[in-house]
């Protein structure tokens, strides 16, 4: 039975293996999917002994999404921007590096959400590897202004430069929490703002009428940037359908099949 696994540190929260058996239960594929605890100084080790004992690919997650940039010998063009890799594939000619955590979110706004992208006003907050990998996915689908607020504003105006040489050349632009003009439709929140309850202090007026807010966050009870989005009358969607999203893509890539997500999400969402 084709073997894949999730690489991490800690691992035992994640939910990917359930995730890929629902998918492979619903699809008719047969596989078994593991999570993977590598030691912090040995990942390259762990993944060549899963090769080793014939594993067809894994996902990566936390903290080694930045090592497995440097071990892929090939990189997609959304893993190379993405800066970061969460999905490996064993191939006959080596290991290829991608990162589906853009598309996740694309398409959780796009499919799930049924707020198209093209066109509209987007509003990304924080500018560390979680923004950074769904900078591409989301100008690929040509909104009318990206705007990259964070703390740092350096970082965000660093994000700015990289991504105006790939499409986003008078589209994209940068600047400080208290710098953020106008009202947007799509606001994500990606900074870890929300992992210590705390809110990243934006304007109500950031909300356009009937604007879509996103936490990459989830837990079982909304996040304070969520909270906020709703007392502002925005729609809220926090990341759980991103990390469905995210793995359909991947699967998709292994085995060469579109999974459903809808089921898989509900499951999920009445387990939190
Ligand atoms: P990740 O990979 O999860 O994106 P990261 O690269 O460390 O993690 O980036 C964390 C992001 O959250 C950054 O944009 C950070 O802002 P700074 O660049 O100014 O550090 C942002 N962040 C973290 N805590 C925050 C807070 N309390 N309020 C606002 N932004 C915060």
């Amino acid at each position: 039975m084709d073997r894949y696994c999730v690489f991490g540190n800690p691992i035992a929260h994640s939910k990917s293996p359930e995730i890929h058996t629902a998918f492979a239960a619903q699809t008719g594929q047969e596989l078994a999917y593991e999570r993977c605890l590598a030691p912090l100084d040995g990942f390259v080790d762990a993944v060549r002994t899963f090769i080793a004992q014939g594993g067809k690919g894994a996902n990566v997650t936390v903290p080694f999404k930045l090592e497995a940039v440097k071990l892929a010998q090939a990189l997609t063009i959304r893993a190379r921007a993405a800066g970061a890799v969460n999905t490996l594939v064993f191939s006959d000619d080596g290991i290829i590096g991608d990162n589906t955590d853009g598309a996740g979110l694309v398409a959780d706004i796009v499919n799930n959400a049924g707020v198209p992208i093209t066109g509209k006003r987007v509003l990304l907050l924080g500018a560390g590897g979680a923004v950074r990998g769904v900078v591409l996915p989301i100008l690929e689908h040509r909104p009318a202004r990206l705007v990259i607020a964070n703390r740092t504003v350096a970082k965000a105006e660093e994000l700015v430069e990289q991504f105006a040489a790939l499409g986003g050349q008078g589209v994209v632009s940068a600047c400080g929490f208290d710098g953020i003009e106008g009202d947007y439709d799509i606001i994500v929140n990606g900074t870890a703002a929300s992992l210590s309850a705390e809110l990243p202090p934006i304007s109500p007026s950031v909300f356009a009428p009937g604007a879509l807010a996103l936490d990459m966050m989830y837990g079982a009870s909304p996040t304070v940037f969520l909270q906020f989005a709703g007392q502002h009358g925005a729609q809220l969607r926090d990341g759980l359908g991103m990390l469905v999203e995210q793995a359909a893509e991947a699967f998709q890539l292994w085995r060469g099949v579109q999974p459903a997500t809808a089921d898989v999400l509900h499951h999920l969402r009445s387990r939190l």
